[in-house]
């Protein structure tokens, strides 16, 4: 299982350990980060782990300057990105500093892309704190804001130095973030590696989170054995196929469209949800309901696999439905802008079988309306 990252031009770990933030003033010398640091982090994570870690940084005789976000979605903004870059561009950044982003992926994504293009580029570290953010969005490069027609559509490619997720952070997460993460876990089972899929659904199964409500898992995961132990394992997991996926296909021209799995309609959703109301995964979670019950429709998998999965989302929390109110129209005319879509065809991402994906473009308007009303 190998958690580094390796494309034609960089090579980079993903290092998830439990207590792995108190290691990085020794990881930032190893890997060469002597300059300057500018830490970014949103407002949830800046008092208990972003102060601490900028004090861990001084103490270890490094230049540590702070800059915190309002949390949220909205936040990943043209406005939010002009405030970062006089900041930066104000202080004096120069090419041999680095931005360290520790938060979820909204701030991975605002400080990646400031990163990427401040002074036309520097070194960037990742130090995801949400479960979101460690499987998914804080490695692979992507970094971006929203534009008022879509979600990330403004963005570059720029991979990180160094990645270094604390799972200590996740106890603390709010129960409703981490759901949101398990999405991106499940997405990972069902697009590459059934074994992850089933460890979770077995996992479900031992603890009987559904007798205890939404919140069950993550208060199995707030405790210090679980993320210690079993958690960990999981993560590290779901990251190996995102880096396996990376290392074959850095700039999506092909196998990493299908980390998109339930981002198509999952996108459209989060936007039209009134004032970015759903967490990403919330989204994606109904989109990789409404992505298999088309792919059902189409006669690439069995009802047997849209069930399973709608089984395994329930039992971390997640619920499938679209919200009320919104229009099936809208979700698909918002769709077709998707930066995904190519000569005016939107590429679906739907499974065959657990662990196994296909691209399609030819699937019928009939067949998502359909699915977007059954769910
Ligand atoms: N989050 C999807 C990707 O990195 O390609």
């Amino acid at each position: 299982m190998s958690l580094t990252v390796t494309t034609s031009s960089v090579t980079y770990p993903i290092i998830v350990d439990d207590g792995a933030l108190e290691t990085l003033p020794a990881r930032l010398a190893e890997f060469g980060l002597r300059g300057r640091l500018w830490l970014v982090s949103d407002a949830g994570v800046a008092a208990q782990f972003g102060e601490p870690l900028a004090e861990r940084l001084r103490a270890a005789g490094r230049e540590v300057q702070s800059f915190v976000v309002p949390s949220g979605e909205a936040s990943k903004s043209p406005e939010q990105l002009g405030q970062l870059y006089d900041w930066l561009i104000g202080g004096g950044v120069e090419r041999r500093d680095a931005l360290l982003a520790l938060g979820g992926g909204v701030v991975g994504d605002l400080a990646g892309y400031a990163a990427a293009t401040v002074l036309r580029g520097v070194a960037l570290v990742q130090l995801p704190t949400t479960l979101l953010a460690m499987v998914d969005s804080a490695i692979g490069g992507k970094t971006g804001i929203n534009h008022a027609l879509g979600k990330n559509l403004i963005g570059a490619f720029h991979q990180p130095r160094l990645v270094l997720a604390d799972t200590a952070t996740l106890t603390t997460l709010p129960p409703r973030e981490l759901r949101a993460g398990m999405a991106e876990v499940i997405k990972h089972g069902v697009i590459r590696d059934a074994g992850l899929f089933e460890e979770l659904e077995a996992l479900a199964a031992t603890r009987g989170w559904t007798d205890t409500g939404r919140d069950g898992f993550a208060a199995w995961a707030a405790s210090d054995a679980a993320r210690a132990g079993r958690l960990t394992a999981i993560i590290r997991r779901a990251v190996a196929v995102k880096v396996a996926v990376v290392n074959v296909d850095e700039r999506e021209e092909g196998e990493r469209i299908t980390l998109n799995y339930g981002h198509t309609l999952g996108h459209a959703i989060e936007k039209l949800a009134e004032g970015w109301s759903l967490l990403h995964g919330e989204a994606v979670a109904i989109g990789m309901h409404a992505a298999a019950r088309i792919a059902a429709a189409m006669g690439l998998c069995g009802e047997d696999l849209v069930e399973r999965q709608r089984a395994l989302l329930a039992a971390y929390g997640l619920a499938v439905a679209v919200p009320d109110g919104l229009d099936p129209e809208a979700v698909l005319a918002t769709a077709m802008r998707d930066k995904k879509v190519r000569a005016g065809r939107i590429r679906w991402v739907l499974p065959t079988a657990l662990g196994h994906v296909v691209v399609r473009d030819d699937v019928p308007e009939a067949v998502v309306r359909s699915a977007l009303q059954a769910v």
